[in-house]
């Protein structure tokens, strides 16, 4: 069943969900209902056997799971993933490690409350393996952005961003762990400052 919070928030993931569960931690550590009248009504993963799953239960938050391999094209994926969505009438859907491009038709329904963290100082290093690349162009500063979703992958309005060094021997794995601390800090922050903005 939906959840009845005024602003609900949906949050998307396909991994480990560390961010998931730092955005739900940090609502219900705040207390985004009282102070937002906010709430994160569902996690939604797109694979069954991720382990965001388990620990969003165990988090006490409502999980759903709509697997793009039971569809025939992008398109029918994302529209019975916004029929998922929309039943949690939400007002900000968080993308959270989802790791699915999303057709136009979707970025346009949720325009204005669709957001997502990339592990780069955007706009540098769009797509993948973003640390390595960081690492091979001999970067001095890595980090994470929380962007505005546009049709155009990673190229959304930037809402905020995290820096950290480039260490001296850095692997992608080293360099990657340096900057999901930081992301388990901007992402709740973002989430509570786009919460705020609201009327
Ligand atoms: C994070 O590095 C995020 O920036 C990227 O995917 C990863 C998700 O990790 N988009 P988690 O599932 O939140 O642990």
């Amino acid at each position: 069943m939906p959840s009845k919070t005024k602003k609900n928030i949906v949050i998307l993931i396909s991994g480990s969900g560390s961010n998931m569960a730092a955005i739900v931690r940090t609502a219900q550590q705040q207390d985004w209902q009282r102070q937002f009248g906010a709430g994160v009504a569902a996690v939604i993963s797109n694979r069954a056997d991720t382990g965001g799953l388990q620990l969003a239960q165990s988090l006490g938050i409502a999980t759903q799971v709509l697997s793009h391999k039971a569809f025939d094209s992008r398109e029918a994926f994302d529209a019975a993933l916004m029929a998922l969505i929309d039943g949690y009438q939400p007002a900000l859907v968080v993308l959270a490690g989802f790791m699915r491009i999303l057709t136009p038709g979707f970025v346009n329904h949720y325009a204005g409350r669709l957001i997502n963290i990339h592990p780069s100082l955007l706009p540098a290093f769009t797509g993948l393996n973003t640390h390595q690349r960081a690492i091979d162009a001999a970067c001095t500063e890595a980090g994470c952005t929380v962007h505005q979703v546009t049709a155009e992958l990673d190229h959304g309005p930037i809402l905020a961003q995290a820096a950290v060094p480039v260490l001296p021997g850095d692997t992608a794995e080293t360099l990657s762990a340096r900057v999901l601390v930081q992301e388990h800090l901007l992402y709740p922050q973002a989430v509570h400052d786009w919460l705020q903005s609201q009327p």
